[in-house]
C-alpha cells in the first residue's frame, strides 16, 4: 500500500520565520506553515511529518528516513539549496517525488542564490509565492502520488 504521508522539511534559519526579514520572507511563522500544510494534506487523506533543522546532517537523516514511509517530500532547503550536494544526493537516493519551495524569488535576489543543487533533483520548484508555495507543493504531490 502506498504510504499516505508527506515529509515537510525546512532548513536552516526557517525556524525564525515571522521575525526573520519579514520584508523578504513574510510574517507567517513556521508553526503556521506546518499547520496549514498539515490541514491541507489531511483534506486529501495524507499525514504530514514536519522536520526543521539548522544542521545539514540532520536534514539528510530525515530525508533518508522518509524512504520507507513517505510518499513524497516538500523541502525548503534554505541556504543549503545553494551549497549542499549531500542533501541533493539524499533526495535522489530515496526515490520519492520532491517539491522544492522557496518563499522568496531566489532568481530576483543575489547571484549566489540563483543556483540550487536541489532543483536538479526536484520534480517541481516553486519560488516567490511566499507561504502559499507550500500549499501548491501539497496539491502537486497529492495529485502526483
Ligand atoms: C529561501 C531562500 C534562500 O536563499 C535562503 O537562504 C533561505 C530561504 C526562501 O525560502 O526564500 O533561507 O530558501
Amino acid at each position: 500500500m502506498t504510504e499516505r504521508r508527506l515529509l515537510l522539511v525546512n532548513g536552516p534559519n526557517l525556524n525564525l520565520l515571522g521575525t526573520r526579514q519579514p520584508e523578504i520572507y513574510g510574517s507567517t511563522t513556521l508553526a503556521d506553515i506546518e499547520k496549514s500544510v498539515t490541514a491541507l494534506a489531511a483534506e486529501f487523506g495524507f499525514e504530514v511529518r514536519a522536520v526543521q533543522s539548522n544542521h545539514e546532517g540532520a536534514l539528510v537523516d530525515a530525508i533518508q528516513a522518509a524512504r520507507t514511509d513517505c510518499a513524497g517530500i516538500i523541502i525548503n532547503p534554505a541556504a543549503y539549496s545553494h551549497t549542499s550536494v549531500a542533501i541533493a544526493d539524499a533526495l535522489t537516493s530515496v526515490e520519492l517525488p520532491v517539491a522544492e519551495v522557496h518563499l522568496s524569488n531566489i532568481h530576483r535576489r543575489e547571484e549566489f542564490r540563483h543556483h540550487s543543487y536541489v532543483s536538479a533533483v526536484a520534480e517541481m520548484v516553486i519560488c516567490g509565492a511566499g507561504a502559499a508555495g507550500y500549499e501548491y507543493a501539497v496539491r502537486y504531490l497529492v495529485g502526483r502520488v
